[in-house]
C-alpha cells in the first residue's frame, strides 16, 4: 500500500531518525536523517515527507497559533511573529445563497504577513537555523516572498526572491522589498523562477524555502488542525469538505498529511476526513485537468494567465502528494473563470471578509460545484481564503466601486448625494 494512503500504517522509525523525526521518499521509501545534510528531494528525484515515530492526539496540544501543535511538528518553537490562530468566519448570507448546511471561511489572510505562507515559514526558517545556512531563497508569485523576507529579517538571515516580472501584486512586492529581500525580477513565469531557484539551491547558493521543501508543509498542516478543532467546537462535528485554491498544491498536500497523521494516531476516523476540493483558475488548471482525466501526473502548462496571480502556476510541484489527497478523501477539483473569481471576491467583501483574488477562487469553486450538483445541500463546508485583500490593491480597486469626486463643501456634498 502507498505510504500516501489514508489508511497506511504508521511508519516505523529507521536507524537514521533524529529524535523520532526523519525524511522519507513518497515513491521508493528511502529514508534520510533530517538535519545532517541539506536535502529537498530523494536520490530517486521524488518528493520527501517528514515522518514521526510518535503522532499526537488532541489532548497533547496547548497554547495558541502554529506552535500550539508542536507535538505534531519537528521542533518545540521557532522564529515567530506570531502566526496561525486565524478566524473561522461565519458568512450567513453567502451560506444561504450557496445553499449548504453550513459555510465557514478560514481566513488565512489574517496571518502576520497576510497569507498562510507564514505558517510554513516559521517552520522553514527554524529548520534553516538548525542546518546553519546563511542565505534563504524562494521563487514566488508574491506571498511566499513576503513571508520569506519577513521571517528571514526576523532571524537576521539574508533573503533572495525570484519573481515573475510584471506578474506579482503590488502589496507583495512592497513587503518583500521593505523587509529587506533582494528581489530578482525574472523574465519568465513562476515555473521558470522555481526551476532557477532549484538550480541555485542544488549548487549550494541558498537554502530553498518553496513548498518543495518538506518542512514548509509541516507548518501548513496546522491549518487543518485549527479547522478541525474550531469546527468541532462549534458544530460538534468535523466539516464534510474543505475547498481551497490550488497553485503548487502545497496546501492541499499539507492538509492531506495532517488528516493522514490524525487517522494514524487514532485521533479521527478515516470517514471523518473532510473531502479535499481544489480550485484553480481556468487559465492555470493542470491539477483540474489531471483529476478530470484520472491522470497520475500533471501536464506542465507553459502558457498560464489569470487575474489570480498568486495561483498563476503551470507546473504544480506537489501534485504527486496532492492528487492522492484529493482522490482518497473523495474530493474533486474544479476550474473557475476570472469573472467568477471577481464575483466571489465581491461576495466575501460584502460580508466584511477582504481577500485577494486567488483566495476568492475557493468560494467561486464552491458555487460552481453546487450548481453542478457535485456538492450536496446537507454538507458542512469550509472555504480557505489564503491571502488578504490588501495584497492586491489594484484587483480590489478594479472589483470595487469607483470613488466619486465632490466639491469641498457640505452643500456640494449634499447636492451630490441628491438630498
Ligand atoms: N493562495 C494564495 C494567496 C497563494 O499565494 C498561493 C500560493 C496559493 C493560494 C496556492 O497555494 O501553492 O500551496 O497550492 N502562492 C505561492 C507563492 C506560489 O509564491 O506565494 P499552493
Amino acid at each position: 500500500m502507498s505510504s500516501l494512503s489514508l489508511t497506511a500504517e504508521a511508519p516505523a522509525a529507521p536507524a537514521d531518525a533524529d529524535d523520532g523525526v526523519w525524511l522519507e521518499c513518497i515513491e521508493c521509501g528511502d529514508t534520510y536523517a533530517p538535519f545532517d545534510e541539506i536535502r529537498y528531494t530523494c536520490d530517486c528525484d521524488a518528493l520527501l515527507e517528514v515522518r514521526y515515530a510518535d503522532l499526537p492526539t488532541w489532548d497533547e496540544f496547548e497554547g495558541r497559533g502554529v506552535w500550539r501543535y508542536s507535538a505534531a511538528l519537528p521542533f518545540e518553537v521557532g522564529v515567530t511573529l506570531p502566526e496561525g490562530d486565524t478566524p473561522l468566519h461565519r458568512v450567513p448570507r453567502l451560506e444561504e445563497d450557496l445553499g449548504v448546511e453550513s459555510l465557514r471561511i478560514k481566513h488565512e489572510g489574517m496571518n502576520p504577513t497576510g497569507s498562510f505562507k507564514d505558517r510554513g515559514m516559521t517552520m522553514g526558517v527554524r529548520v534553516a537555523q538548525e542546518l546553519g545556512v546563511d542565505r534563504l531563497a524562494c521563487a514566488s508569485t508574491g506571498n511566499t516572498s513576503a513571508a520569506l523576507a519577513a521571517y528571514g529579517a526576523r532571524a537576521d538571515l539574508e533573503t533572495l526572491v525570484l519573481l515573475p516580472a510584471g506578474k506579482v501584486a503590488a502589496g507583495k512586492v512592497a513587503q518583500a522589498s521593505l523587509h529587506g529581500a533582494r528581489i530578482l525580477e525574472v523574465d519568465g513565469n513562476f515555473d521558470t523562477c522555481l526551476d532557477i531557484v532549484q538550480d541555485l539551491a542544488q549548487r549550494g547558493e541558498a537554502y530553498l524555502l518553496n513548498s518543495l521543501n518538506p518542512f514548509r508543509l509541516e507548518g501548513q498542516k496546522t491549518i487543518g488542525l485549527e479547522i478541525l478543532e474550531a469546527h468541532k467546537e462549534d458544530y460538534g462535528e468535523y466539516p464534510d469538505r474543505i475547498v481551497l485554491p490550488v497553485g503548487n498544491a502545497g496546501n492541499t498536500s499539507a492538509l492531506y498529511k495532517c488528516f493522514r497523521e490524525l487517522v494514524q494516531a487514532g485521533a479521527i476516523e478515516p470517514d471523518e476526513v473532510p473531502k479535499l476540493t481544489g480550485v484553480q483558475a481556468e487559465g492555470a488548471a493542470p491539477m483540474v485537468e489531471a483529476i478530470e482525466n484520472g491522470a497520475e501526473e500533471t501536464r506542465r502548462w507553459d502558457e498560464v494567465e489569470t487575474i489570480a496571480t498568486a495561483i498563476r502556476i503551470g507546473n504544480p510541484v506537489n501534485a504527486p502528494k496532492a492528487l492522492p489527497g484529493i482522490r482518497e478523501t473523495g474530493g474533486t477539483a474544479v476550474a473557475v473563470s476570472d469573472e467568477e473569481i471577481t464575483a466571489a471576491q465581491r461576495d466575501l467583501a460584502g460580508e466584511g471578509v477582504g481577500v485577494e483574488p486567488a483566495s476568492a477562487a475557493s468560494v467561486a469553486g464552491l458555487r460552481k460545484l453546487r450548481e453542478q450538483g457535485d456538492v450536496d445541500a446537507d454538507e458542512r463546508v469550509v472555504c480557505l481564503t489564503t491571502g488578504h485583500l490588501l495584497k492586491d490593491p489594484d484587483a480590489a480597486a478594479e472589483a470595487g466601486a469607483d470613488p466619486e469626486p465632490v466639491p469641498g463643501d457640505t452643500a456640494g456634498v449634499l447636492e451630490h448625494l441628491g438630498e
